[in-house]
């Protein structure tokens, strides 16, 4: 592999639609209200969405979510880009950033200059124990769905063994949550925008209005240890640990650099893209780190020609808390059996060294699993162009990192982004 790209390639504009669940609409609509954000967001230089040469969409299971197969053309013609190649990209919960991937490899190779990537799902539609089973089929269904693993399941097994060799305490997870909610707070297109603090407070309220006996609790710390409040899910994993099941949809224009300026003046360019595969999680010898987010920053991190040292902001894959932990340390920011110290000590947190996930991440965002990928961009879009509103990092992000991951790990693709 040259490990380079055949020319330059950037973004020049980026959407995201509300995440939540949203029973009267679907995966048409959710894009389609991405797509008008992404075009709002071109800047002022006279840009025709007929210019978007292919539409790459990430998707996990449409036909299973919303017995919806052959996605991709539906959605061009929704957004008018019929007759133009349109393609459906499926990577488990790293479909949308595989969708990317192939998108700027696309335009890379020089047969595209312009193209639209998407990602979407539409998961509430169905009963969470159905949701459950659908996403259970990213595992092994020969060998690990007969044993009963969930997704909760299969990142409790790691919790366990990470807890087990590096002596974390469980309650190092929760502050993985604490932090993921106040920056979700902050973003109005998130699932959950409150605190944990809030949500307390509105059960509270609520409690009080019945009446009878009040639960109490005194900090976010005393809610979430509290198993009424919130219930293990997979031990050690609780209702807080989780990310929920979202509703959204995601969108980037992605284009030849050296067109870049005609659709604006603050482009960002593609410094770094990588993609790794492994076995399934019955199969690995090592539970605490994932080898495939290991290879795939690393491909990242060379192509780019940058340290892990230099990334001034991060969207990482935190469909669970644990999750998160193992990202930070497979991508270097911390070393191996440290990472569950960040979120405790505040390197993490939108004002910290390295802050992680100030979308809310998918814990307080959301993960329409499919979407994820496109819309952790849109969120370093926005931070680094200084255009994140209330939950804007204080310093200059120039250099940032986007890691996603499908199923426990098989797919693992990292981009990593500058300024043009
Ligand atoms: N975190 C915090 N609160 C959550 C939540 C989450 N992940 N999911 C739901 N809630 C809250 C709801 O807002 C609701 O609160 P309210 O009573 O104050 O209104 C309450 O919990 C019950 O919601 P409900 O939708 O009935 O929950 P559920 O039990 O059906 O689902 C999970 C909860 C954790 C099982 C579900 O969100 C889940 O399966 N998450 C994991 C999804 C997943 O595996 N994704 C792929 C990862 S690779």
């Amino acid at each position: 592999m040259k490990g380079k790209l055949g020319r330059g390639v950037a973004l020049v504009g980026a959407g995201v639609g509300k995440f939540g669940a949203f029973p009267r609409k679907d995966s048409r609509d959710l894009f389609v209200e991405a797509f008008r954000e992404l075009v709002a967001s071109v800047d002022n230089k006279g840009f025709d969405p007929t210019e978007i040469e292919a539409l790459f969409i990430g998707n996990y299971s449409s036909e299973l979510f919303e017995h919806q197969g052959h996605l991709a053309p539906i959605l061009a013609d929704w957004v008018g880009l019929t007759p133009r190649a349109a393609l459906r990209v499926e990577g488990a919960c790293a479909s949308g950033g595989i969708a990317l991937r192939q998108g700027v490899l696309a335009v890379a190779s020089g047969l595209y200059d312009v193209v639209l990537v998407g990602g979407v799902e539409r998961m509430t539609a169905l009963p969470t124990e159905a949701v459950t089973d659908t996403l259970a089929t990213a595992g092994d269904v020969l060998y690990e769905f007969p044993a009963g693993f969930t997704f909760p399941g299969f990142y409790a097994a790691m919790a366990t063994a990470y807890a087990a060799r590096y002596g974390m305490p469980y309650e190092a997870l929760m502050e993985v949550a604490r932090k993921n909610h106040a920056h979700g707070a902050l973003n109005d297109k998130a699932q959950f925008g409150m605190t944990i603090r809030a949500i307390m407070d509105r059960r509270l309220a609520k409690a009080r209005e019945k009446g009878g006996p009040l639960p109490g609790w005194r900090d976010e710390l005393d809610f979430l240890r509290d198993p009424g409040a919130n219930p293990p899910v997979a031990w050690p994993l609780r209702l807080f640990d989780c990310s929920p099941i979202t509703d959204g949809a995601a969108a980037v224009l992605v284009v030849a650099e050296e067109l870049a300026r005609r659709f604006t003046d603050r482009p960002l360019r593609v410094l770094g893209t990588g993609q790794a595969s492994d076995a399934c999680l019955y199969g690995r010898a090592d539970l605490t780190s994932l080898r495939s987010a290991r290879e795939a920053a690393a491909q990242a991190y060379t192509m780019a020609g940058v340290k892990p040292s230099g990334v001034k902001l991060a969207e990482v894959h935190d469909c669970f808390t644990i999750a998160e932990v193992l990202a930070v340390e497979d991508l270097g920011f911390f070393p191996s059996g440290q990472g569950w110290r960040a979120a405790r000590d505040g390197a993490t947190h939108r004002d910290g060294t390295i802050p992680v996930n100030t979308s809310g991440g998918l814990k307080a965002k959301g993960h329409p699993v499919g979407a994820s990928g496109v819309a952790q961009v849109v969120e370093l879009w926005k931070q680094m162009r200084g255009e994140a509103g209330p939950r804007q990092v204080g310093h200059d992000v120039d250099l940032a990192l986007a890691h996603n991951v499908g199923g426990t790990g098989q797919t693992c693709v990292v981009h990593i982004f500058g300024r043009g």
